[in-house]
């Protein structure tokens, strides 16, 4: 089945691009709650992917492997007891917070760039678009997944409040680290995923951007709720 045959079967698919830092990841969370419509956090596929790999003893360069594990891993997504968070289960594991790690953000942005990879996890993503609906997240959604979807953001914020953003999370976790080191890597990481030649991270044609600088969450839903109805 195509996005396309999804989308006019009277499914509404909706994508949120964007680099990280941009609150995709919180926005797309509140705004799936809202419309009581499925969630799909694609960064989450590239992460236990690097996961599964660790754990399979598969190199980050195997492509072959990698891809036949790409398409079969056994992975699945629950909301945690409390109803407020989604939990990311591999091979029966909660790994929530595994896949947050460095080293694992680390092995994701590695596979990514991956042509074979990105294609076996096509069709997996595709299948999270059930009735009612489906928020998607990513990169690359509007672009590629789901090029047929009835709505498409790309949200933004500039260099500085994405740093100040991962900043604030660092000290939450008791990490300091100085905030122009951060500014800079952000920067690298927006020049690497932009000029990538597999899915650049690109605004969709006919996306609406929205840039999040200066603005609270509530803000942002409420714009990203407006575009919706519109
Ligand atoms: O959004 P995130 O930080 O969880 O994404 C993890 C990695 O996967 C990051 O390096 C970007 C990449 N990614 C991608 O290439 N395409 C997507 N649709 C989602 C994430």
């Amino acid at each position: 089945m195509t996005s396309g045959t999804m989308t006019n079967s009277g499914m509404t698919i909706i994508t949120l691009d964007g680099p990280s830092g941009s609150g995709k990841g919180t926005i797309c969370q509140l705004l799936a709650a809202r419309l009581g419509y499925h969630y799909l956090d694609s960064g989450a596929l590239y992460r236990l992917l690097a996961l599964a790999a660790k754990r399979h003893k598969v190199a980050l360069d195997d492509v072959e492997d990698l891809a036949v594990l790409a398409a079969h891993m056994d992975i699945s997504f629950r909301m945690n007891s409390e109803g407020d968070h989604p939990e990311v289960i591999l091979e029966g594991e909660d790994v929530t917070d595994q896949i947050r790690s460095e080293d694992i953000s680390a092995g994701a942005s590695q596979v990514a760039v991956i042509p074979e990879v990105r294609n076996a996890l096509l069709e997996r993503q595709r299948a999270f678009a059930r009735p009612p609906g489906l928020v998607a997240d990513g990169r690359d959604m509007g672009t590629v997944v789901f090029p047929d979807a009835s709505v498409k953001i790309y949200l933004t914020a500039s260099a500085e409040e994405r740093a100040h953003r991962r900043h604030n999370q660092l000290m939450d976790k008791g990490e300091s680290v100085s905030l122009a080191a951060l500014v800079e890597n952000v920067r690298a990481r927006d020049a690497r995923d932009m000029n990538r030649s597999v899915s650049p991270l690109v605004p969709a044609p006919g996306a609406v951007e929205v840039d999040t600088t200066g603005k609270s969450i509530q803000e942002v839903l409420d714009i990203v709720m407006e575009i919706v109805r519109g």
